[in-house]
């Protein structure tokens, strides 16, 4: 059976970024993967509106208010064996469509730990599948920390549906239109991550939970994604990984930090860790804020109608 990856690219037309996936998906597709990308700045794709009634919980992203590409890109994404995702770095961060793309494709109606704790939903029946993926980022600045949530940020797309990262690639410095093929290195890179992603897709018997194929530079502080931003708060003998949020123990004893990452189970990129993340969710709905939520239901009220100063956009349907 061929095995298909659907790539989902936030760059330019031609530019930089879909120039570094298109070597990936060349390679994926010489290992025997059929591939696809997809184009999100070509797509109507509109932000979320959190409904608080969830339409697409129950009839999925077909079910949404806002009629536009979500339910095909959806489609798209179900449809895959491998995922991989790749955006040029706006403001040190992924392109806004990535967004976009993150809360109307993903979130509690993928969520695999919801599907654990409360059943697949009828639009998800057997659709259900902890994929493998990968992430590209591209700054054109020269100086990394330009680039410092590029790929964190393209993690958050991923955890909800169990997208398994076994290669990422940070690509700095790579700023005009062309400019990626000029970079030997990243367009080496580039090629192996394609390859590292066709192998795990091939290789569906493998559970690929944290199993990171890529370089592992020691660089890198986190074990488990391979990422150093941190939260790193005064005080404490410990970091936690921004995008797993698994804790790392703090030491100097030659005065450079090492961390220790005793093994966590709870940690986002696991879906035991998503299941515990479910259960707080609930807890904190059921346990915290049921009991008290008369206690302001006047003074809300007061807020709800407090519109006088809201200003509308000139559209007549706004
Ligand atoms: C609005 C905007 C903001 C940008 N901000 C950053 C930045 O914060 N850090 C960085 O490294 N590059 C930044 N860049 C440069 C792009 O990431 C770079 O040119 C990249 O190669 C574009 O990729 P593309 O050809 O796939 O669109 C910015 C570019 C634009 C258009």
């Amino acid at each position: 059976m061929t095995r298909k990856i659907v790539a989902f690219s936030a760059g330019k037309t031609n530019g930089n970024t879909e120039t570094y996936i298109k070597i990936a998906l060349e390679e994926a597709r010489k290992m025997g993967c059929e591939v696809e990308l997809i184009r999100l700045n070509s797509c109507d794709l509109r932000p979320c509106k959190a409904c608080l009634n969830m339409p697409c919980m129950a009839k999925g992203p077909a079910g949404c208010i806002l009629k536009d590409d979500g339910a095909w890109l959806a489609e798209k994404f179900l449809e895959c064996d491998g995922f991989l995702l790749g955006s040029p770095v706006w403001a040190l961060g992924p392109a806004g469509v990535v967004f976009d793309f993150k809360d109307r494709i993903f979130g509690p109606k993928t969520d695999v730990a919801a599907k654990e704790l409360y059943g697949e939903s009828e639009w998800m029946k057997g659709r259900t599948q902890y994929r493998p993926g990968a992430l590209i980022s591209v700054g054109g600045a020269l100086t990394e920390n330009w680039t410092a949530l590029g790929l964190p940020t393209l993690y958050t797309v991923t955890f909800s549906a169990q997208i398994n990262i076994v290669d990422h690639m940070n690509v700095t410095a790579v700023a005009d239109p062309g400019e990626a093929l000029t970079r030997k290195d990243y367009v080496l890179r580039a090629r192996y991550l394609g390859q590292n992603l066709a192998y795990a897709v091939n290789h569906p018997e493998i559970n690929w939970t944290k199993k990171y194929l890529g370089e592992t530079p020691e660089e890198e502080a986190c074990p488990g994604c391979h990422s150093s931003l941190l939260i790193a708060k005064p005080g404490r003998d410990y970091v936690e990984c921004a995008i797993c949020g698994r804790k790392g123990y703090i030491s100097m004893p030659d005065g450079k930090i090492r961390y220790e990452w005793p093994e966590d189970n709870g940690d986002r990129l696991t879906v035991q860790g998503k299941f515990k993340h479910m259960r707080e969710i609930a807890y904190h709905h059921d346990e915290i804020f049921a009991p008290i939520k008369d206690t302001v239901s006047e003074e809300y009220e007061r807020y709800r109608k407090m519109n006088d100063f809201i200003v509308k956009p000139l559209r007549k349907d706004a």
